[in-house]
């Protein structure tokens, strides 16, 4: 239980480093000075052929804002947090200020609870449907962060599928970009960080197909049954297309992933849509121009007789940098 206003940062950081993030770069670096934290983007984990834009870097950047900041609400700490705070430094993301106390709230504790449990689930879906109210409230988290999560309509969902399928095969063409995703796709035991081939499902048919990791997609996870079909997309944007946007996007993804826990839901992030700059235009096009696509979700009630194995994350010491 942290006592001064440092330990709760302190313990804040260590708790986004559990925020996920494309590729599970952890693409991150949080420094404590004082009653601050500050965090920044790691030039050395960013993907120049995935995301040379770093829409999606900065975009888990956020996911972590949102799980440090929901840390200190669980330590009853209110706080001022400035974006992108220094045009002269244009990585350093965000200054988290703590302002004051206030009681804590059954429902800052369950946000901070549900930070320890969710995972991406890439399996297929149980037969159980999402309940429409379910989705409202995923949506209500979204807009809560000053973003938009807008419900791809039944009659949509072969655009979607079609759109995927065409970035999965741009993307699969480019030997850059299949030597970016080997690089961060590893056996089950090794590193902190990347995408372990048993958190992968092996390539199996789908409504709309899930990006394939490992050598020739040889995730070895078993899928489950059936095609997905009570799969629910939804699409996460924005009202711009900046930085700003793509931090904010980030937080309102943890707030809708948090949310989704709760509910007891299944989410899986699909962003090769997103990557691939055509593709990407597509899925504007399909949402009628109001707002820039960030993400695909890919909600649904996932089985929960077995778990899929957990996704390692970095040694703290090598993320969290302490100032006196
Ligand atoms: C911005 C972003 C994009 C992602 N894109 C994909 C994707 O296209 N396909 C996929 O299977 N998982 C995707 N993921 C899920 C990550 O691979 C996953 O979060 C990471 O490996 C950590 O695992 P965890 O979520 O189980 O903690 C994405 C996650 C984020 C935050």
């Amino acid at each position: 239980m942290p006592t001064t206003d440092t330990d709760a940062l302190i313990a804040a950081a260590e708790a986004a480093l559990r925020a996920p993030s494309i590729f599970n770069t952890q693409p991150w670096h949080w420094r404590v000075a004082g009653n601050a934290l500050e965090l920044s983007a790691d030039p050395q984990r960013q993907l120049p052929v995935v995301d040379p834009d770093h829409r999606m870097t900065t975009l888990s950047c956020g996911i972590a804002l949102h799980h440090a900041r929901t840390a200190l609400a669980a330590e009853g700490r209110t706080t001022e947090v400035d974006r992108l705070p220094d045009p002269a430094r244009p990585g350093l993301l965000a200054r988290i200020r703590v302002a004051g106390r206030q009681p804590v709230t059954p429902a800052d504790i369950r946000r901070y609870e549900s930070t320890l449990i969710r995972h991406t689930d890439r399996r297929l879906f149980t037969d159980r449907r999402v309940p429409a109210e379910a989705v409202d409230g995923l949506r209500r988290a979204a807009e809560g962060e000053g973003a938009h999560l807008f419900l791809v309509r039944p009659e949509d969902t072969p655009v979607l599928a079609s759109a995927v399928s065409q970035a999965q095969a741009t993307q699969l063409a480019d030997p850059a970009y299949r030597a970016e995703l080997a690089r961060w796709t590893h056996p089950a035991e090794a590193g902190g960080s990347g995408v372990p081939i048993d958190t992968a499902t092996p390539p199996t048919s789908r409504t709309v197909p899930v990006r394939e990791f490992g050598i020739e997609g040889t995730g070895v996870l078993a899928p489950g049954e059936g095609h997905d079909e009570t799969a629910v997309y939804a699409v996460l944007a924005g009202d711009g297309d900046s930085p700003r946007d793509w931090l904010r996007a980030g937080e309102a993804l943890s707030a809708v992933l948090l949310t989704a826990v709760s509910e007891d839901l299944a989410v899986s992030p699909m962003s090769d849509v997103i990557e691939v700059a055509a593709t990407r235009l597509r899925l504007g096009r399909m949402l009628s121009g109001i707002g820039y696509p960030f993400l695909v979700l890919r909600v649904g009630v996932a089985e929960p007789a077995t778990r899929v194995p957990a996704t390692p994350r970095r040694d703290p010491a090598e993320v969290i940098e302490v100032s006196s």
